[in-house]
């Protein structure tokens, strides 16, 4: 059986990143190559670390002024590119080379709620001040365009009308670690 080889594209604290860790650890089948970080101080550093994940930083030039990181991806074969909290769009000589290759969790029900500025708890502040009764994650493909990709999966969570930013990022983070790592799965099952 061909290993199946997956980078991880994170810029903060990265607990999706060792939540899917977690998931794959045991398996053969699927190896993290990498995970990619734009923040040179990320949490995410750290978990790598202590899960023994290969880590490295990098910055505009080599994502998006040079195709750097367009060389070493490409030379890597990955099968999946997952965007796991990730903030820097991705330039379009990388989604033009990795057609259905890259997916994105976002902490919301798209198309409400993404485009640019919305990540993290902007996110989750806008669902509060909109008094929203539910909230939630989409997994998408990723195009060129911000948030707009094709929709995999989507999960839903109440919002009480007492739930403070806070705790509704803690139920979306739930969802996340509910679902990301099996969607991953099930696509990689299926190439
Ligand atoms: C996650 O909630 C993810 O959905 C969100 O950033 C958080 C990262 O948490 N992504 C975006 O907002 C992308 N627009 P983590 O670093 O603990 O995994």
């Amino acid at each position: 059986m061909k290993t199946k080889k997956i980078i991880l594209f994170a810029s903060g604290s990265g607990s999706n990143v060792e939540n899917i860790a977690n998931y794959f650890k045991l398996r053969k089948d699927v190896t993290i190559c990498c995970v990619l970080t734009n923040k040179s101080d990320a949490k995410v550093i750290e978990r790598c670390n202590r899960l023994e994940i290969n880590a490295l930083f990098f910055n505009r030039q080599a994502f998006s002024k040079s195709d750097f990181i367009l060389n070493m991806l490409q030379s890597l074969e990955p099968d999946l590119i997952i965007l796991a909290g990730f903030l820097w769009k991705v330039p379009e000589a990388i989604t033009l080379a990795f057609p259905n290759k890259i997916i994105n969790i976002h902490p919301a029900l798209l198309p409400k709620y993404g485009g640019k500025g919305m990540y993290g708890m902007h996110v989750h502040n806008a669902v509060k001040e909109h008094k929203e009764t539910e909230t939630g994650i989409t997994i998408h493909y990723v195009n060129a365009h911000y948030d707009e990709g094709a929709i995999i999966k989507q999960a839903k969570a109440t919002v009480l009308p007492n739930d403070s930013a806070e705790d509704i990022a803690s139920k979306v983070h739930q969802l996340e670690y509910e679902y990301f790592p099996k969607v991953i799965d099930e696509i990689l099952l299926k190439q």
